[in-house]
C-alpha cells in the first residue's frame, strides 16, 4: 500500500504538475499538496491541500504526523531571477526549508525526500560544454549558492545521519499548465505564450545564449524515477547532473516558426544574461543515466509541438 507522500510548494510551476502525476499513480487521497498559496482548480479539486510555510518546522512536523507522511517533496523555492533581487530572503527561504525536511527525516519522522538542486549550482569557471557530474562549480548567484549549498547538507545528512535524499540538477523547464516562478530560462516558456497570443516576443536573454533545458513530462518522469530507484544503486547523494536538450532563443525561435512563420522575435538582454553567462550550455549526465537509467523522451521540436497544440487548445 502506498504510504502518504507531501509535497511543499506544490502549487508551482513543477509542483502542480507533480501532484497530478503522483496523485494519478498513487491515488488522490496518498498525495498531500501544500504551499503558502492556493493551486490551481484542477490541482485543488483533485485531493487533499494544506495552506503551510514550509520554513516553519512545527507547521509541516504537525501536517507529517496528521497523515503520517512517509516521504516529502520539497519543491519551494525563491528562483534565480527573484533571488538577485532579495538576496536574504532567498537563502532563508531556500536554506531553512530544506534544514527543516533534512530534520524531520533525521529525528525519523519521514523515510524519504527528494530536493531539487538545478544547473545553477555551477558558475563561470565550470567546463560550459558537456559539464561533468563533478568539477569546478564555483556558483555566481545567490540561487546558485543557495542550491550547491543545499547539495552539501543531503550529502552530509545521508553519510552521517543516513538520512535517504536524493536530487538532481533540472535544467530550464517547459510546462504549459502553469507559469514559471521567477528564473532565468522563463523565456522559453513566454515565447509560446506568446507566440500564439501575439505572434511576437521581446527575448530578454540574447540569440545565442545556449542554455540546457527539458521539457515538464521528462522532468517528472525523472523525479519519479529516481525516487522509486534502489537505494544501493544510487551513487550519488548530493545531486544528479540531468541532461535534455540544448539551445538558444534564435533556436527555439526557429522552431516556432516551422509552425507559424510570421512569428517575430527581437532581443533586449537584462539582468538576466549574466546569470545565464554564469551556467552551462550542456549537461553530461551519464552518472544518472547508469545508475537509474536516465532517458529523456523529448527534443525541441516535440516539445515546440507539444507547447503549441497544448497551450492553443486551452486559449
Ligand atoms: N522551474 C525550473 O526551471 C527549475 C529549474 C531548476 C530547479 N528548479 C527547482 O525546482 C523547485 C520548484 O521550482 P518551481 O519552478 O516549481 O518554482 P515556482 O516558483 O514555480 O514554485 C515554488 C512554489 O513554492 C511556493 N512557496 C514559496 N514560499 C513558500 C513557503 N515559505 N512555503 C511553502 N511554499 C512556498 C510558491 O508559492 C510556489 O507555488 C525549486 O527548488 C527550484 O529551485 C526549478
Amino acid at each position: 500500500m502506498q504510504k502518504p507522500i507531501l509535497i511543499l510548494g506544490a502549487c508551482g510551476q513543477i509542483g502542480t504538475e507533480l501532484t497530478m502525476a503522483l496523485r494519478a499513480k498513487h491515488g488522490a487521497e496518498n498525495i498531500v499538496a501544500s504551499d503558502i498559496r492556493e493551486g490551481n482548480e484542477a490541482l485543488m479539486a483533485s485531493g487533499p491541500f494544506e495552506l503551510l510555510d514550509a520554513t516553519n518546522y512545527e507547521a509541516i512536523e504537525d501536517v507529517v504526523m496528521h497523515y503520517e507522511i512517509d516521504e516529502v517533496y520539497l519543491m519551494a523555492a525563491m528562483l534565480s531571477a527573484t533571488a538577485e533581487k532579495f538576496p536574504m530572503r532567498a537563502w532563508n527561504l531556500n536554506m531553512n526549508s530544506l534544514f527543516n525536511v533534512l530534520n524531520l527525516a533525521k529525528d525519523r519522522k519521514i523515510n524519504k525526500i527528494f530536493w531539487p538542486s538545478s544547473i545553477a549550482v555551477f558558475g563561470p569557471n565550470t567546463p560550459k560544454e558537456n559539464t561533468p557530474q563533478n568539477t569546478i562549480m564555483e556558483p555566481s548567484t545567490v540561487y546558485g549558492i543557495s542550491k550547491q549549498s543545499g547539495e552539501r547538507w543531503c550529502e552530509y545528512y545521508f553519510n552521517k545521519f543516513g538520512v535517504d535524499v536524493r536530487s538532481v540538477r533540472y535544467p530550464g523547464l517547459i510546462s504549459w499548465k502553469t507559469m514559471p516562478g521567477g528564473g532565468t530560462t522563463d523565456y522559453a516558456v513566454e515565447i509560446y505564450h506568446e507566440a500564439l497570443g501575439k505572434g511576437k516576443y521581446t527575448c530578454f536573454l540574447n540569440e545565442n545564449t545556449k542554455l540546457p533545458m527539458m521539457y515538464m513530462d521528462d522532468a517528472i518522469r525523472a523525479t519519479i524515477s529516481l525516487m522509486e530507484s534502489d537505494p544501493e544503486k544510487l551513487s550519488v547523494r548530493s545531486a544528479y547532473n540531468l541532461g535534455s536538450m540544448s539551445f538558444t532563443p534564435k533556436e527555439i525561435t526557429q522552431s516556432i516558426q516551422k509552425h507559424i512563420p510570421n512569428f517575430k522575435v527581437d532581443y533586449v538582454a537584462d539582468f538576466r544574461q549574466q546569470i545565464a553567462d554564469s551556467w552551462p550550455s550542456s549537461i553530461d549526465d551519464i552518472t544518472a543515466k547508469n545508475d537509474w537509467h536516465w532517458q529523456p523522451m523529448f527534443d525541441l521540436e516535440n516539445t515546440t509541438a507539444e507547447m503549441l497544440s497544448n497551450l492553443e487548445k486551452s486559449l
